[in-house]
């Protein structure tokens, strides 16, 4: 009987555990343009066309031009697009971004400039179709992504 309990107990935890993050995940976006919700999708996207870009780069999976041309076009189409959603009004709960979005504006914009002129130099890599010079522009690409997430993010 005792032993059942515990392993009630254990069960127990383990939805509250797995129920937790989908709770956090449900906070009502309470900007009337959902500004939040909007800026969190368009990273999603980031996130998901960076994924078949970097295992090319690892050399996961093979290289083909054309198909790696359109993953980077993807991501340049992309790489415009999250920053209109972070205006004066668009730090709120439960913002990942930091307070340094907004009281450093300039250099906000500068690391969205920063991180578009690799994306555009990552564009002529796979235009010119040379894996060796892809590789080195994939990884200044995920650099830019880190180092505006280190300033600009919580983790
Ligand atoms: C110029 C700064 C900047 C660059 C460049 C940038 N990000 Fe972000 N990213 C942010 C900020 C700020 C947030 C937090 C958004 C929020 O919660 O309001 C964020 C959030 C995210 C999230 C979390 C979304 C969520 O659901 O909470 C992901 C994933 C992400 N970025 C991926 C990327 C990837 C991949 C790249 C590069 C290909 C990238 N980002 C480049 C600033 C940047």
């Amino acid at each position: 009987m005792k032993h059942a309990q515990r392993i009630t107990w254990l069960v127990l935890g383990l939805l509250m555990a797995s129920a937790l993050p989908g709770c956090v995940r449900e906070v009502k976006d309470t900007h009337p343009d959902q500004l939040l919700t909007k800026r969190k999708a368009l990273f999603k996207q980031m996130n998901r066309a960076l994924e078949p870009i970097g295992l090319v780069a690892n050399e996961r999976n093979a290289y083909d031009k054309q198909a790696f041309v359109g993953y980077v076009d993807e991501l340049q189409k992309l790489s415009a697009k999250p920053w209109a959603f972070f205006t004066v009004d668009g730090n709120y709960p439960p913002t990942r971004a930091k307070p340094a979005v907004w009281s450093q504006a300039a250099e906000f914009e500068a690391a969205q400039k920063q991180y578009q002129a690799v994306v555009a130099q990552l564009a002529q890599a796979a235009q010119a179709g040379d894996l060796e010079k892809i590789k080195p522009a994939v990884v200044d690409v995920t650099n830019s992504c880190k180092s505006c997430h280190k300033k600009f993010r919580f983790d």
